[in-house]
């Protein structure tokens, strides 16, 4: 699937469902569990390589764990979700030319068909802008943006007047220089309601409330595999210690035989 049938969906009052992988594991498990979208996002950073933040994120990895999640694909390649992998801390956010070669980087050297940019700052606008101009697609990211935790922390954004307008505005900015869909996090669900009505362009929340255009979890959230549990994300199965139950039950009848 390419990023422009996407929109295609919204049209269609289709809803669109994501998940994150990071490895061929997930990659498989989200594809069987036939996703539309499946964004190898920097939490992986996270989940998968232990880091507290997504910050340490580095070009190699996002591109190593993409190739990786797609190896892990079985369908054929028309029935294939679509792959969007995220920019990581620092490719972006140093100009135009570092985001064009990064960026480039990842199509030129995976099966993603797009990348996901955090925040909506002029500077970014002016990236996102080339990207898409160079011929890259682009997925938005507003509301909360892990990659900018150190300024906002991880709390819920756009409970205040301004912090509404502001992700409103951004919303409609990302629309208008070309983004073929946002994601919106932790937001609250009416001013989500109103951001999906306002545009042409699909929503994807995450802690966004259900009036979005789709939906999108991190894999290893949904599956109780974590630890730390956003407060936005009711697993789906205690799947941490469903796993430690099992495999404890394996290494004592080991030791007995
Ligand atoms: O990195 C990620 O997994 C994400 C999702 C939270 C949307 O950006």
């Amino acid at each position: 699937m390419l990023p422009s049938e996407l929109v295609k969906y919204k049209e269609k009052s289709q809803k669109i469902i994501a998940l994150t992988a990071w490895d061929s594991i997930s990659g498989s498990i989200a594809e069987q569990a036939n996703v539309d979208l499946v964004l190898v996002g920097d939490s992986l950073a996270m989940v998968c390589l232990g880091h507290k933040s997504t910050l340490p994120l580095t070009i190699e990895n996002i591109i190593y764990h993409t190739n990786a999640v797609t190896r892990g694909f079985k369908k054929k390649i028309e029935d294939q979700p679509l792959v969007v992998s995220d920019m990581p801390f620092l490719t972006y956010q140093c100009g135009e030319d570092k985001a064009v070669e990064y960026a480039g980087k990842i199509i030129q050297s995976t099966y993603a068909k797009a990348i996901k940019v955090e925040g909506a700052e002029p500077e970014i606008q002016k990236v996102i802008s080339r990207l898409i101009r160079m011929g890259i697609p682009v997925m938005g990211h507003i509301g909360l943006t892990p990659q900018s935790f150190l300024n906002q922390g991880l709390k819920k954004q756009g409970e205040s007047l301004e912090s509404k307008e502001k992700i409103k505005k951004e919303a409609s900015i990302l629309q208008e220089i070309g983004c073929f869909s946002i994601v919106l996090e932790h937001i609250p669900e009416l001013l989500a309601k109103e951001i999906q009505n306002n545009l042409t362009i699909p929503t994807i929340g995450i802690g966004a409330g259900n009036f979005c255009d789709g939906q999108v979890r991190v894999t290893a959230d949904l599956l109780g595999l974590n630890d730390d549990q956003p407060p936005f994300c009711k697993p789906i199965v205690n799947g941490k210690k469903l796993f430690n139950d099992k495999l404890k039950e394996w290494v004592a009848a080991q030791r007995l035989n």
